[in-house]
């Protein structure tokens, strides 16, 4: 199938399906009242026959960069992947090292959470480019995973001091436990807005 084939097939079905990660942006923007008429509008665009070359021309059109702000918040879906892995390898790592001390991993832990926390950093502010400068959402989704997201940047900062700190390992395995938890969620609301709700199938 070609690439014109598959956006015209998913005109078709997007236009009553996901939210899309515009959808999380442009339900805060607008009323609904609003949002119903846009729908309306895009369904009658919709009924138009289009070649699937013309629909691919359409979603090329409608997707490109506005400003310098709106590229730079587009990069935030490829910098979660690292705070996400490498925080959640960290947690992982410290288990290890609970059940087998002689592994040595104390190091390898200190290169996870300080890498985790820099990617979480800049993860977090891609994140606010992506979604506005605003402190309240009007969407609770957006809301949730806004300070969720905010407050997992901060605690890896603080993490990474904990772990390269030479006292005990408790305060560390604490924050981690809280971070892995955090970042699970934090997945879960992105999917939600990207993929739309119940996006996992399992509500
Ligand atoms: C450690 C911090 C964060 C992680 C791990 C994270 C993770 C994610 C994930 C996994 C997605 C779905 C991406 C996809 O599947 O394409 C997502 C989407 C999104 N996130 Fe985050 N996020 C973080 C912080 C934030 C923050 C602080 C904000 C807002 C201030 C934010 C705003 C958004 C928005 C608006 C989307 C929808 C996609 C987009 O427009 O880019 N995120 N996030």
């Amino acid at each position: 199938m070609s690439d014109a084939e598959m956006v015209q097939m998913e005109g078709a079905s997007s236009m009553h399906g996901a939210a899309g990660m515009h959808g999380a942006r442009e339900a805060d923007d607008h009323h609904s009242d609003d949002m119903v008429k846009a729908h309306e509008r895009v369904d009658q665009r919709a009924a138009e026959p289009q070649s699937a070359q013309q629909a691919l021309d359409a979603a090329v059109a409608k997707n490109r960069v506005t400003s310098v702000g709106d590229f730079v918040g587009r990069l935030h879906p490829l910098a979660t992947h690292f705070p996400i892995a490498l925080l959640l390898a960290a947690a992982l790592a410290e288990l290890l090292l609970v059940a087998r001390p002689a592994l040595g991993l104390e190091r390898t832990i200190r290169f996870l959470v300080a890498g985790g926390a820099v990617g979480a950093v800049i993860a977090a502010l891609l994140g606010w480019f992506a979604a506005g400068w605003r402190l309240e959402d009007r969407s609770e989704t957006l809301g949730l995973h806004r300070w969720n997201g905010t407050v997992i940047a901060s605690v890896a900062v603080l993490a990474t001091w904990l772990a390269f700190r030479s006292q005990g390992r408790t305060g560390l395995r604490v924050v981690l436990v809280v971070i892995a938890v955090a970042l699970i969620a934090q997945g879960y609301l992105g999917g939600e807005m990207v993929l739309g709700p119940n996006h996992l199938g399992i509500r």
